[in-house]
């Protein structure tokens, strides 16, 4: 997930740009550049590291210029660095181009442009889309984007700018954001309207295969056949400073809903149809060694060991592969016994956290090979491990992590899914059956975003609480412990996630009218224990609230509450069954009137043991 902006008008581009991508930093801070037309020459700034390193570098090399497009990135295809970063530039140094997105193609259009001389200096899956325009430029640059369009598989939002056209912007999207900013005298592009908010409150919210062509006067609308649509200005209904949540109030709250969108991305270039197997770029690993595996060990902290336990469940159930599952602060303490041909898939939303990384060199170093799933591109435990499989989940500011867990989970269930059908350990029906279920989860995670006021108004009946358990069984009791961290971390109410089925053996006592349960039941494998477990507790007065598939009759009649989520199969019902919990646990905490985003006494990232 990154950010551009665009400016056309009468101010400094540098400085609108500047300004715009100070709002859009959220998205991706790891490089950052910008491209200015000024009297017929195209002149391009980047720079690695944060925003503030493009200001100093403007002002040892200041560009003029009225018309610009800026860019801050937040790596996918390509670590951060400065060739990297955009704008991209043809090799004529005429046109520019940022962009936000994933394209899937690239490789195959990659090989196609080198063939017909094309120069490529980046690792960026973004300079082909620079190199098409310019391959179809032919003194038109809305129809030479119109053409280079139909050529990309995948996600865009593009801003570009080519020293043949002062004074005219092209912008145009597919899957990924973009609103046009509507001035007087002056007009603006950006990911988000946060980001143009400052100068104006008028946007055009532009669709799908639609593009702009912008200049200081003027705006057209098009499709990508050139036929003009319209859209209504949209007024932004809050003021600018709102701007980097989106007019959220907490980055939690935002980065809960970003999940569906985040999902989309996840899946980008990996699983697009349920008929056809999974790629997975980065992962490193042959067909041979997958089948050569005896063993797969999940070491993480946290939230991300929570998604590890899952992964254990998804990579014996549908790879049936032996696996385990380590906090890597224990991990190292007992000296694990590694086999040979084991594989370590070490989950990090950051990868940065010490104690995993540790885990990570000690597993190495005992013979297993590695490969990690993480959110940050090239952070140190991508480099250290032999394959990586990115989350794209876009950065995640919140120190509560709710988007990198989802899709934590939706990535290892990518790799288990994969593993199971290189293996021939799932039948094609089920392989189908299993990938169409992960392509529904957007949608139904977006369902869940629509209920969220059927949640806030549980979380307005438990708020006052101090004590509470989180229950689950099967591959639901992380989701169980993954429910009561999100509550205790932000809201500070104490929440213990424990196994269903241990309940008899001691934690039954706690039940009281004062401590509320959160029980985990749905339609699966461990339903009726789950009844069971539901009934002994209300047998206590203890108050339950109860997570059920749509439609569940019987939830209703023991419960107090019921959070509803759509049927899916179990093993991936813990994507679906977080998003509830973390819209309770926001709640709850929001109720509390707690610091959410920075709950005392915790980082966003752990780099001490
Ligand atoms: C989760 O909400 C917490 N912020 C914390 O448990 C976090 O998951 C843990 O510190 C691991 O961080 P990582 O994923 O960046 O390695």
């Amino acid at each position: 997930m990154c950010g551009i902006v665009g400016y056309v008008g009468t101010r400094k581009a540098t400085d609108v740009c500047v300004a715009g991508l100070k709002r859009l930093e959220y998205r991706g801070y790891d490089s950052a550049g910008i491209a200015v037309v000024e009297d017929g020459k195209l002149e391009v700034v980047k720079v690695v590291g944060k925003l503030r390193n493009l200001s100093e570098a403007l002002e040892e090399t200041p560009l003029e210029g009225t018309l610009g497009i800026g860019h801050t990135r937040w790596a996918t295809h390509g670590k951060p660095s400065k060739i990297n970063s955009h704008p991209h530039v043809s090799n004529d140094g005429r046109i520019a181009l940022v962009h936000n997105g994933i394209i899937e193609n690239y490789a195959e259009l990659r090989d196609e442009l080198k063939q017909e001389g094309f120069e490529f200096v980046s690792e960026t899956d973004t300079e082909v889309i620079v190199h098409l325009v310019a391959r179809y430029y032919e003194g038109d640059l809305a129809a030479a984007f119109r053409r280079a369009a139909r050529d990309l598989e995948g996600a865009f939002a593009v801003g570009i700018v080519s020293a043949d056209h002062p004074g005219q912007m092209v912008a145009a999207r597919r899957f990924s954001p973009l609103v046009v900013g509507i001035g007087a005298g002056e007009n603006f592009i950006a990911s988000d309207m946060g980001a143009v908010r400052e100068w104006t409150d008028q946007v055009y919210v532009i669709e799908d295969d639609e593009m702009a062509v912008i200049t200081r006067d003027g705006i057209e609308l098009t499709d990508f056949e050139g036929k003009p649509v319209h859209h209504e200005p949209y007024t932004i209904p809050w003021p600018a400073e709102a701007a980097q949540k989106g007019g959220h109030k907490h980055f939690m709250h935002k980065e809960i809903h970003e999940q569906p969108r985040a999902m989309r991305e996840c899946l980008l270039g990996r699983l697009t149809d349920a008929e056809k197997s999974i790629t997975l770029e980065g992962l490193n690993m042959t067909e041979e060694e997958i089948k050569r595996l005896r063993k797969v060990v999940f070491t993480a902290c946290g939230t991300a060991f929570h998604a590890g336990l899952v992964g254990r469940f998804l990579m014996e159930k549908l790879a049936r592969i032996p696996a385990e599952c380590d906090l890597a602060a224990e991990l190292r303490a007992r000296d694990p016994v590694v086999l040979e041909d084991t594989l370590a898939i070490v989950v990090s939303q950051s990868g940065e956290t010490a104690d995993t990384l540790v885990a990570l060199r000690e597993l190495k170093e005992k013979g297993a090979s590695v490969v990690s799933v993480v959110n940050v591109v090239d952070s140190s435990i991508a480099r250290e491990s032999d394959g990586v499989v990115y989350i794209q989940a876009g950065p995640e500011i919140g120190v509560a992590s709710t988007k990198a867990y989802t899709l934590q989970i939706l990535t290892i269930a990518l790799i288990a899914a994969h593993f199971a059908d290189v293996r021939g350990a799932a039948s094609e029906h089920e392989l189908i059956e299993l990938r169409r279920a992960m392509l529904s989860l957007p949608e139904q995670a977006q369902t869940l975003l629509d209920r969220e006021d059927e949640v806030k108004a549980v979380a307005a009946r438990y708020y006052d609480s101090h004590n509470s358990l989180y229950l689950g069984r099967g591959v639901n009791l992380p989701s169980a412990m993954e429910g009561a961290l999100k509550l205790k971390e932000i809201s500070y109410v104490h929440a213990e996630g424990y196994s269903a089925g241990e309940m008899k053996h001691g934690p039954i006592a706690l039940v009281e009218r004062s401590l509320f349960t959160v029980a985990i039941a749905v339609k699966g494998d461990v339903y009726d224990k789950m009844i069971g477990n539901i009934q002994e507790i209300k047998a206590r007065s203890g108050p339950v609230i109860g997570v059920a598939f749509d439609g569940d009759t019987e939830i209703p009649r023991q419960a107090d509450d019921v959070l509803w989520v759509p049927p899916c199969p179990e093993l991936l019902t813990p994507i679906t069954v977080a998003i509830p919990l973390q819209i309770l646990a926001y709640h709850i905490a929001d109720m509390l009137g707690r610091e959410i985003d920075q709950p005392r006494n915790l980082a966003k990232t752990v780099t001490v043991e």
